[in-house]
């Protein structure tokens, strides 16, 4: 599996290229769901096979359904143990706190489907940046596709609340991608280089660090994958576009591919120079398919 030219890989945060496998739980899951599967999880991460074990075959990537169970592959490749890459959870806002004390003491880390741009007031329903901190929060995802879709948030909104997350130290990762109409328009480039150039108008540059997610809407809980060769042609594009919007060294970006990704087809795409990871929607809810995804990111 390819490294990638400029790849920090080290955990924590800091400006540098990152190796990420990131879970979006969307409004799945209560409590006691979101316990068992975070031992599972730290169970996993901590329990690395001592040799390679086989992919199976991917279940549907369609949310919500149910998963096929798979074998737990290996954090091994080629008889070394493998770095694991860093991991976190975006479970919904009632279950943060409880995720983020369950996961206390490991290195997964938990972040925020949202936020307000707003450090506090009369906002009914919305969570600000502050709040989230204080539930033990690291990130907040910002701009999904089902949020403007769902919440009409637009470029402009998204870019607010990237800065907001920024000034209360947690990573923004904003989400750009194009839906099906605007690709068969040949539109793609230009409508992810203006989501783009809105999500990082108020970003502040390092040190937080920028990562970027590129989610094709109509790859979304479809099980439309987008190719490896389609996923490096964007994710090329959004590195040397981000690095001129953001004013970061384009070497620094970290870059996240997300669209029905399962354990059948994450190796061929992280092997594609310029993805650094993954954002995963249905296969991140159950424990097994995440950490076959996270054995072949490392
Ligand atoms: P999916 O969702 O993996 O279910 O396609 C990805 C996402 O929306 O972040």
């Amino acid at each position: 599996m390819s490294g990638g030219a400029g790849r920090g890989g080290g955990a924590g945060g800091g400006g540098g290229r990152r190796r990420i496998v990131a879970g979006n739980w969307k409004m799945h899951l209560l409590s006691a769901e979101a316990a068992r599967f975070c031992n599972e999880l730290r169970r996993g991460l901590d329990e690395r096979p001592a040799r390679p074990v086989p992919l199976a075959p991917a279940a549907p990537p369609v949310a919500a359904a149910p998963l096929a169970p798979v074998e737990v592959t290996a954090f091994v490749a080629d008889g070394a143990v493998a770095p694991v890459p860093e991991v976190v959870l975006f479970p919904s806002f009632p279950l943060l706190a409880a995720v983020a004390r369950e996961l206390a003491g490991s290195a997964v880390t938990v972040g925020a489907q949202d936020l307000h741009p707003a450090d506090r007031g009369a906002h009914t329903g919305d969570v600000s940046g502050p709040q989230l901190v204080d539930a033990g929060c690291r990130w907040a995802l910002c701009g999904h596709s089902e949020r403007r879709r769902d919440h009409g948030e637009s470029d402009e909104l998204v870019g607010l609340k990237v800065a907001a997350a920024a000034r209360h130290g947690l990573t923004p990762l904003l989400c750009v991608g194009e839906s099906r109409e605007q690709r068969d328009a040949g539109e793609t480039l230009a409508v992810l280089e203006r989501q783009l150039r809105s999500g990082l108008a108020a970003h502040p540059g390092p040190p937080v660090a920028l990562v970027i997610a590129y989610e094709p809407v109509w790859a979304i809980g479809t099980g439309l994958t987008a190719s490896p060769e389609t996923a490096q042609e964007v994710h090329r594009f959004l590195r040397a576009a981000a690095s001129g919007a953001a004013g970061d060294d384009a070497a620094a970006v970290t870059l996240l591919y997300g669209g029905s990704v399962t354990p059948g087809n994450a190796a061929g795409l992280i092997a594609q120079p310029d993805v650094d990871g993954f954002l995963v929607g249905g296969a991140s809810l159950d424990p097994r398919q995440f950490l076959a995804i996270i054995a072949c990111s490392g």
